[in-house]
């Protein structure tokens, strides 16, 4: 047996001698999003250390339904997966997933095919700390990683050492897209992948204002707290002096957009600064400021724009009360 650095290979898409457009104007998107009407802020800006522990903490919720049930779709199917696609890499944007990820490998594994998993993520030090977990549990797998933006990294995918792959996108973050940037993304998927090779897409499913509002609105307010971190982030980050007492977390589902939309809404009118980009914003009472999207598909309109765009869906699984699905593509 190889050991762990024998068996973990890292690209990195970025070129880290030439600066980022982030990195020589840090900030850019902060000033754009807050001069807007009506504001908004990019969600990235809700990961920083104390983000990511807050949303793990989210999908352990018992109102967020959303990684527990597809976690459980998973677990039953993915030994059909293995079967249908054979030997296949296992591409996932988003390294993040462990739990998710796991049962795939397992499945391939018992099916007694070769385990090549090519994990794509922005951050190198997530990629690399969730790479060593799976290489230590995994002795046979191997890791074939790309530092990078989705963007870059699905144009720039590693050479294959399969017969077939497979591209997983899963957590529903496709939901956080908006139908533009959605369109956009698919079209990037389907230009990556070679025909018959897979797609794996896990999203939620439309259903009732109720439910979905409960979920984005927990009644331990971790949901308040993550949505309420992006500002003390940007204060961290920009030297600001947003007061967290003074916004308020709502999340309301849009029911004709079928999207819910999270927003920090100004408890009053106030004037907030962030020293390092030179920026004033004069907020009104109830004023808000949008964070984040998260859109709720129809299953068949989802089958239909994947047939569009040349993905067209061959099998899916669902749960019981048809909350979640998982969609397992094959490119024509
Ligand atoms: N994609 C998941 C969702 O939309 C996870 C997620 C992304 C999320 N951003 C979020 C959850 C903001 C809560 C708040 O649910």
């Amino acid at each position: 047996m190889q050991g762990i650095s024998d068996r973990v290979h890292l690209t990195y898409l970025i070129d880290r001698s030439t600066p980022s457009d982030d990195e020589l104007h840090p900030g850019s998107d902060v000033v754009l999003g807050l001069s807007q009407t009506p504001k908004t802020l990019p969600p990235r800006y809700f990961y920083d250390d104390r983000g990511s522990q807050l949303f793990e903490q989210i999908t352990e919720l018992p109102e967020y339904y959303l990684t527990r049930t597809e976690t459980a779709i998973l677990k039953s199917c993915a030994p059909e997966i293995a079967q249908i696609t054979g030997d296949c890499e296992l591409i996932e944007l988003g390294s993040g997933n462990s739990t998710k990820t796991r049962l795939l490998l397992d499945a391939y594994r018992s099916a007694g095919f070769p385990l090549v998993y090519c994990p794509i993520d922005i951050s190198a030090g997530i990629l690399e700390s969730s790479a060593h977990s799976l290489l230590q549990d995994y002795p046979e797998l191997e890791v074939y990683g790309l530092v990078g933006t989705y963007e870059l990294a699905l144009e720039k995918l590693p050479k294959t050492h399969l017969p077939s792959r497979m591209i997983g996108f899963i957590g529903s973050t496709l939901g956080n897209l908006n139908p533009e940037e959605c369109d956009l993304f698919l079209d990037r998927i389907t230009h990556a992948l070679k025909s018959k090779e897979y797609f794996l897409l896990g999203i939620d499913l439309h259903k009732s204002t109720e439910q979905l509002e409960a979920a984005y609105n927990d009644r331990q307010g971790i949901t308040a707290e993550f949505n309420l971190n992006m500002l003390r982030h940007l204060n961290q980050r920009f030297q600001g002096d947003f007061d967290l007492t003074q916004f308020q977390h709502i999340a309301i589902y849009n029911e004709t957009n079928r999207q819910i939309e999270m927003h920090l809404r100004s408890l009053r009118s106030q004037i907030i600064h962030l020293q390092a980009l030179n920026l004033t914003v004069e907020f009104a009472q109830g004023e808000t400021i949008l964070s984040e999207i998260s859109r709720k598909f129809d299953l068949d309109q989802m089958k239909k724009l994947l047939t569009e765009k040349q993905l067209p869906c061959i099998q899916v699984w669902t749960d019981s009360s048809a909350a979640f699905a998982v969609l397992l593509c094959q490119r024509a």
